[in-house]
């Protein structure tokens, strides 16, 4: 039984203050459910509007990719630089130790690999297991001009009916299949079709012409997609650049795990990210802390 007796009576009303009516940091999120405004607080910090995901999700089309041969040994050390992780379940409950409190995002299509059409996707997982997981979103492929178009994107607008039942939010990846153009003009399009389709966040590709047409064109946020190993100051500033031009946020995966100090290069990659650091003293953090790494190791090394 509740003690009842010598309740105290409730003063603390604060009747001349008026109750603030919240919005929410992202764009295009205001119209949200709880659940899922949360989940997108976990991937996106309320701070700076801004994420660095860490994309490690290769391996399922692709099998092991260089530097992800070993998750266990060269991912997990990354894992608390990342605001989110995007990963399959696979690798997530093999892997992945669930004391791990980093947002994470699931990729949840598949099915062929490089040696086949890859645009013809299928959703991979339910969305059940998606909340047994406690996943903050999940990813899927949306291939626009792709041979498999149509299914990719009704693949993506399934998802985000399922997404909405459970409060999970969808990342529409706009895959680029290899004959297509990268440019501002095809991005425009595929990331517009994929927010108005019901997409919570799209990742994309930046291009050098005409990327804040992109963001601008686009209601939801976008998260830059890494690609390729680049010279470090070359990603950095391509992260930059699409930050300044409206990205709420990186996406990458090659680029950080591939370098030469990836602990070094997510930090600097934070720092463009979330605190607007430009690219060439990006770059110097970079060098400092991958020269610190190398001295450690060293001293380390003649310790034994
Ligand atoms: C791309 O479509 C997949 O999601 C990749 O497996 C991954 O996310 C790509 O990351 P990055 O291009 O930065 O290595």
């Amino acid at each position: 039984m509740p003690d009842t007796q010598g309740r105290k009576e409730p003063k603390q009303f604060h009747a001349d203050v008026p109750m603030a009516s919240q919005g929410f940091f992202l764009r295009g999120s205001g119209s949200l459910d709880w659940g899922m405004s949360n989940r997108l607080a976990r991937i996106f910090n309320p701070e700076s509007g801004r994420t660095v995901m860490l994309a490690i999700d290769h391996g399922y089309f692709q099998g092991p990719t260089t530097g992800l041969e070993r998750i266990d040994l060269n991912i997990l050390p990354l894992a608390p630089y990342a605001d989110a992780l995007m990963l399959t379940r696979g690798i997530l409950r093999t892997t992945v130790p669930p004391s791990c409190t980093k947002a994470v995002v699931l990729r949840a299509s598949g099915g062929p690999s490089i040696l086949k059409e890859l645009s013809n996707e299928q959703i991979a997982m339910s969305l059940e297991d998606a909340a047994r997981i406690n996943a903050s979103a999940v990813a899927i492929q949306v291939f626009i001009g792709g041979e498999f178009e149509t299914r990719s994107v009704h693949n993506m607008t399934r998802l985000v009916d399922e997404g909405l039942r459970y409060g999970i939010p969808v990342l529409a990846v706009t895959a680029v299949g290899r004959e297509m153009v990268r440019d501002a003009k095809y991005f425009r399009l595929a990331c517009r079709i994929c927010a108005e389709l019901g997409a919570h966040f799209v990742k994309t590709y930046y291009v050098e012409d005409g990327f804040e047409t992109v963001t601008a064109s686009c209601p939801v946020p976008i998260v830059m997609a890494g690609g390729k190993k680049l010279p470090e100051l070359d990603a950095l500033t391509m992260a930059y650049r699409a930050i300044q031009e409206g990205a709420a946020g990186v996406d990458m995966g090659r680029n950080i795990f591939q370098s030469d100090a990836p602990e070094a290069m997510i930090t600097a990659v934070r720092e463009v990210v979330h605190n607007d650091l430009k690219p060439k003293q990006a770059l110097e953090l970079y060098r400092d802390l991958k020269s610190k790494r190398k001295r450690k190791t060293k001293t380390r090394a003649k310790g034994r």
